[in-house]
């Protein structure tokens, strides 16, 4: 049995590491990059830490519009699939690289398994709306990390090979929490104590596409003390076209984006975590640490039910007072799994494949 892996950009490359490890140890695995991100810390870092497996495809895509880079992605997704022809295509998450993994395996009638399914943030102008809700309605399997994803599945109409399996990204900060405590310099390398520094991500395009947001998140990041900031390339390019960088950098620590284990160092160390980001919202809640959300309504409702994470939005008041004032004093549950959801995925592609080749054999298919 052959399964496919289609990834592409930073959290697909978080979220296939454990799942790969798990589909070697009982079926051929080929992985397919598209290169929808392409610099070295967003990409080749990831496979080196994590031991990911060099891609069989490298389809080096890049950037472009929405519609020219799912559409490059398409056809070079294709051809790798009719060359190779998997038993299945696994794709991860929300990106373009996602959306057009499941297409290309949908229309060669081959099935799909999706991790991370029934996610909404029901704001159909997010592109990664656009993509779960589409993936998920061509999916054969999928596997959701919450029970609020399966309720939202259900209300869709999808229940048929739904898996409630817990979070992938658990399974991997589990795995890699340790290490990176062992082996990460980064708080020497930028001169920080624990818990007296804010950790900042901001990349989502409703944030850095609307100029008055953005500027309203610098602003805050601004008069907050103590931020370091990893920025995401698409947010750098944006700030320095709009001249906001060098400012930023006067009251703000401005690094590159980092390796998966420096994240972890940098997340576990913080005083409090401020992002946009959906992997990192996770990352706050498991390693308790408090998590501000600049965004105006998140996936991951149960952190914020739990008392972990705030909606702050983008407005520079509401940023600030959450920095200094958000201090959660609830226990926590433990809503992502318990790091097995791997294995559960795993397991479940397996008894379907079985299935089908038992139906296909009877002459049901
Ligand atoms: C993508 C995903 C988003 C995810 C994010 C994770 C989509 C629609 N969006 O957003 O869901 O949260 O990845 O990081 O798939 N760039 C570089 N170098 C790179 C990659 C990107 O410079 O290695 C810059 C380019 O200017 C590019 C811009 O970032 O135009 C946006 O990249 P793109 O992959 O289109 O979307 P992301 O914002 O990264
Ligand atoms: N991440 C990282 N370095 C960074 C920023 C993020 O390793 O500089 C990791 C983060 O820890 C998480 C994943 O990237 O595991 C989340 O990806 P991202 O924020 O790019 O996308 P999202 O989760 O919002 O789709």
């Amino acid at each position: 049995m052959k399964i496919a892996s289609i990834v592409g950009a930073r959290p697909n490359f978080v979220k296939l590491a454990p799942v790969s490890r798990e589909i070697r140890k009982g079926f051929d695995e080929i992985i397919i990059h598209t290169g929808q991100h392409y610099d070295y810390q967003m990409d080749r870092i990831f496979f080196q830490e994590l031991g990911i497996p060099k891609p069989d495809y490298h389809l080096g895509v890049g950037s472009a519009s929405h519609g020219h880079q799912t559409g490059e992605m398409l056809k070079g997704i294709e051809d790798a699939l009719l060359k190779e022809k998997p038993d299945l295509a696994l794709v991860f998450g929300d990106t373009n690289t996602t959306l057009a993994g499941a297409l290309a395996a949908a229309k060669l009638h081959i099935p799909v398994a999706h991790v991370e399914a029934g996610l909404r943030s029901f704001d159909k102008k997010m592109p990664e709306e656009v993509n779960r809700v589409l993936v998920d309605h061509c999916s054969d399997l999928l596997s959701c990390p919450t029970k609020t994803a399966v309720d939202n599945l259900k209300k869709e109409g999808i229940a048929k090979g739904v898996h409630l399996t817990g979070d992938v990204m658990a399974d991997i900060l589990k795995d890699c929490i340790s290490i990176a405590l062992k082996s990460s310099k980064i708080l020497e390398e930028l001169a920080l104590s624990p818990k007296e520094y804010y950790l900042a991500t901001v990349h989502r395009a409703e944030n850095t596409d609307d100029p008055k947001r953005l500027k309203s998140i610098i602003d805050a990041l601004c008069d907050i003390e103590n931020v370091v900031f990893a920025c995401h390339p698409r947010t750098e390019r944006l700030l320095r076209e709009r001249g906001l960088l060098d400012i930023l950098k006067e009251k703000v620590k401005v690094i590159k984006p980092v390796g998966y284990l420096d994240m972890l160092l940098l997340e576990n160390n913080a005083r409090k975590i401020l992002t946009d980001s959906g992997g990192v919202q996770k990352e706050a809640y498991m390693l308790k640490v408090p998590c501000i959300t600049m965004r105006d309504e998140t996936e991951w409702v149960e952190t914020i039910d739990d008392g972990w994470n705030v909606l702050a939005g983008a407005d520079r008041k509401t940023i600030v007072k959450a920095a200094l004032e958000f201090d959660p004093a609830s226990e926590q549950r433990e809503m992502f799994g318990k790091g097995d959801a791997s294995v559960r995925i795993v397991k479940a592609m397996k008894d379907y494949l079985i299935d089908r080749s038992l139906e296909k054999s009877q002459g049901i298919d």
